[in-house]
């Protein structure tokens, strides 16, 4: 039921050393590539990174806020095609994103999203500059995160939601 997943969704950023199998990343992008995207250009591309070192250097794309991709057993880069989608890429890659991450509750998987946009490296360099040299990346793409996913290695408790009332109001337009 979507209501468990979404409860059970909370950002966890510490992992066992258990790896993410090939099995469990088909499964998670049988739902990922389904996501929608604007008039449904086919705008999203995903780099995996699961070498140890390569997650190490990964880690220090930004000052602070992405360590935890270092004890991660997989790291997701979500990119978006800005010259295909000029207006929606941010979209269409949040979408591609959250997938990820509920794609993952269900199998039992743990992760967190790293920001990019506006971030920096502890050199000062744009954090979008750099992922570009770290990942070979053309100039036409965004990289709009980075999911770090794994065996969860500390319990959060469920998901409260917002308040209803003062977050959900009906009008009606005349
Ligand atoms: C757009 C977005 C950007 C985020 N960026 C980071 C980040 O750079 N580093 C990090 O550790 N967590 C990041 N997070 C995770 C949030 O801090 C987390 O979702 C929030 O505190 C709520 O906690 P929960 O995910 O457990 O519900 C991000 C989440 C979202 C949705």
């Amino acid at each position: 039921m979507f209501l468990d997943l979404a409860k059970k969704r909370r950002s966890i950023r510490k992992f066992t050393d258990k790896e993410v199998t090939d099995k469990e990343i088909k499964e998670i992008f049988e739902s990922v590539l389904r996501a929608p995207t604007a008039v449904h250009r086919d705008v999203m591309k995903y780099i995996l990174i699961k070498d140890k070192k390569s997650l190490e250097i990964l880690s220090k794309f930004k000052k602070s806020g992405a360590e935890f991709l270092k004890g991660s057993s997989l790291a997701i880069a979500v990119i978006s095609d800005k010259s295909l989608a000029k207006n929606t890429y941010h979209q269409d890659a949040c979408i591609g994103a959250t997938f990820i991450q509920l794609a993952c509750v269900d199998l039992g998987l743990s992760s967190t999203w790293a920001n990019v946009t506006d971030a920096k490296n502890e050199e000062g360099k744009a954090s979008q500059e750099y992922l570009h040299e770290l990942l070979n990346l053309d100039e036409k793409f965004n990289v709009e995160c980075i999911i770090g996913i794994g065996h969860g290695a500390e319990e959060k408790s469920e998901k409260k939601a917002w308040d209803y009332d003062t977050h959900v109001k009906e009008i009606v337009i005349k």
